[in-house]
Formats: C-alpha cells, sequence, structure tokens
C-alpha cells in the first residue's frame, strides 16, 4: 500500500497555492525581506508553487522546468542572514496559520521541514 505523501495530506494543488500566496503576500511587506525580492513576485510564487508541490512528495513540477533544484547554490546571490532566515520562517509560520489547513500535523511536518531547509540557506553571518 503506497504512504499518503505530505502534499495529499496538506489538501494538494488547493493547499500549496493558498500556502504560497499568503507567505508571498507577509514577504512583500517584511522590511528584511521585501529588498531582495523583485516587485512583480507572480514569477517567484509561481516556482516556489512548483518547488513546494515536489518538496511535499507532489509532482516534481519545479525540476521538470527548471532541472535539479540546488537551493543553496540558487540562493547564493543573495545575503541570506539568521536574521533573514527567521523572518523568511515567521512568514511562513502566518501564512500556514492563514491557510486553515484541517491536517495540522502535516502542517507541524512542513514547518518542521522548511525550518530545516531555511537554515541551510544561510550564506552570510551578519
Ligand atoms: C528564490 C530568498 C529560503 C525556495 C528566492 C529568491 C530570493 C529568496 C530573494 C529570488 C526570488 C526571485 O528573484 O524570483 C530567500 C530567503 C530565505 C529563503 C531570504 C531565507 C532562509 C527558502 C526556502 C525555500 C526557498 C527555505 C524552500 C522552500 C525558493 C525557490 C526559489 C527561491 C524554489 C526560486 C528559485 C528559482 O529561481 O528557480 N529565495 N529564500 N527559499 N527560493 Fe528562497
Amino acid at each position: 500500500e503506497k504512504k499518503r505523501t505530505l502534499y495529499e495530506a496538506l489538501g494538494g494543488e488547493q493547499a500549496i497555492s493558498t500556502i504560497t500566496e499568503q507567505f508571498y503576500q507577509r514577504v512583500h511587506m517584511h522590511p528584511d525581506l521585501k529588498p531582495l525580492f523583485p516587485d512583480d513576485l507572480s514569477e517567484t510564487v509561481r516556482k516556489q508553487k512548483q518547488f513546494l508541490t515536489q518538496f511535499c512528495g507532489g509532482s516534481p513540477l519545479y525540476t521538470e522546468e527548471h532541472g535539479h533544484p540546488q537551493l543553496r547554490a540558487r540562493h547564493l546571490p543573495f545575503e541570506i542572514t539568521p536574521k533573514r532566515a527567521q523572518a523568511w520562517l515567521d512568514c511562513m509560520e502566518k501564512a500556514l496559520a492563514a491557510s486553515q489547513l484541517e491536517d495540522e500535523e502535516a502542517v507541524h511536518e512542513l514547518y518542521r521541514r522548511l525550518t530545516l531547509t531555511a537554515h541551510h540557506m544561510v550564506n552570510t553571518s551578519v
């Protein structure tokens, strides 16, 4: 029997879409994050939906279009300090709460995995 993926437990495409949109609304208003991002976030949102889908065990949408994620390398052009990683996680925590998903265990698991990934992105000490 095939194990249910995190993607399915969260609520599939609709859930990933809601989380991502809630997230970038907050990123766009966060003083520590806004300066790093383009003004028009539509392409960023599109890529993040693809990435989170595969990160949660859904279809490998990101890799199909962009190749291996190599997330740490893709973030090297940006100075990611511990403070910015925490800001990213704060936006995500609020986005997850606002998304009102049913399976709290699944939400908690996603946040736990994103915390590890966010810390892995840190490439600048101050
Ligand atoms: C792209 C910042 C963590 C996934 C980006 C971009 C910035 C950024 C500035 C470029 C946006 C653009 O030009 O479209 C940060 C900061 C983080 C962080 C400050 C703090 C730790 C993460 C984490 C993930 C992630 C934890 C995994 C869920 C991505 C993806 C892209 C991206 C998939 C698109 C890459 C591409 O261009 O193909 N990030 N990020 N980021 N980030 Fe992050």
